[in-house]
């Protein structure tokens, strides 16, 4: 993929703030640390565009990039971090429901989550959000150079075996390293893919 523009536009913390253009949106979810920002700056072929956090659970908005003047990259606020409050929850939660339930120019959501680790309740439970609204998910492994590749496959085998249960036999994971830059033109041809979509 080749990347002519990417440029930060801005922040959100209500649906009245979304930018107007009406143009795709792939967003990107996941748990808090997970390493979001990180592939999307590989995505980007940018070190520094997307913050790498420091202090995890900070990113409390909505965040966009516009691509190549065509679409937008959508940095959706981590969840699960421990030490957010209730209120914040609520807020995050009102935030994200508002904007999965009404964006219609959404085409896809990369959800991801640390290979590393099995997957969370609070995983699932987006996953089964994106569901009920009927949007598409791409279902990310991140930190793949962490693992050892005998690891790595049994770390994929058993979540699949986990989301297969729960959602139904469909379900593929793309292994991923911000490091490496493994799995990167796997999920831009799936990216690509469904920005050609016109189902929504
Ligand atoms: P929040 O915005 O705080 O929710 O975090 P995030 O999901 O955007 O994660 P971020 O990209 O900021 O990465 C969190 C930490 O994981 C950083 O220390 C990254 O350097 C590290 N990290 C991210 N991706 C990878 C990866 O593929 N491999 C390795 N080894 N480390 C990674
Ligand atoms: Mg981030």
């Amino acid at each position: 993929m080749k990347i002519t523009m990417a440029e930060y536009v801005k922040s959100i913390n209500t649906l009245e703030q979304l930018p107007n253009e009406n143009i795709p949106h792939i967003a990107f979810a996941g748990r808090s640390n997970v390493g979001k920002s990180s592939l999307m700056n590989t995505l980007l072929n940018r070190k520094k565009l997307v913050k790498v956090s420091s202090t995890p659970g900070k990113t409390r908005s909505i965040n966009f990039f516009l691509i190549n003047q065509a679409f937008y990259f959508v940095d959706l606020p981590g969840y699960g971090y421990a030490k957010v409050s209730k209120t914040m929850y609520r807020d995050w939660q009102k935030l994200m429901e508002s904007y999965l339930s009404s964006v219609g120019q959404l085409k896809a959501v990369v959800h991801l989550f640390d290979l590393r680790h099995p997957i969370t309740q609070m995983d699932k439970e987006f996953l089964a959000w994106l569901n009920y609204y009927d949007i598409d998910s791409i279902l990310v492994g991140t930190k793949a150079d962490k693992l050892s590749k005998n690891k790595l496959a049994a770390q994929i085998d058993s979540n699949l075996r986990v989301l297969d249960d729960e959602f139904g036999s469909n379900t593929s994971v793309i292994a991923f390293s911000s490091v490496t830059g493994k799995g990167k033109d796997e999920l831009w041809s799936l990216i690509l893919e469904h920005l050609k979509t016109t189902k929504k």
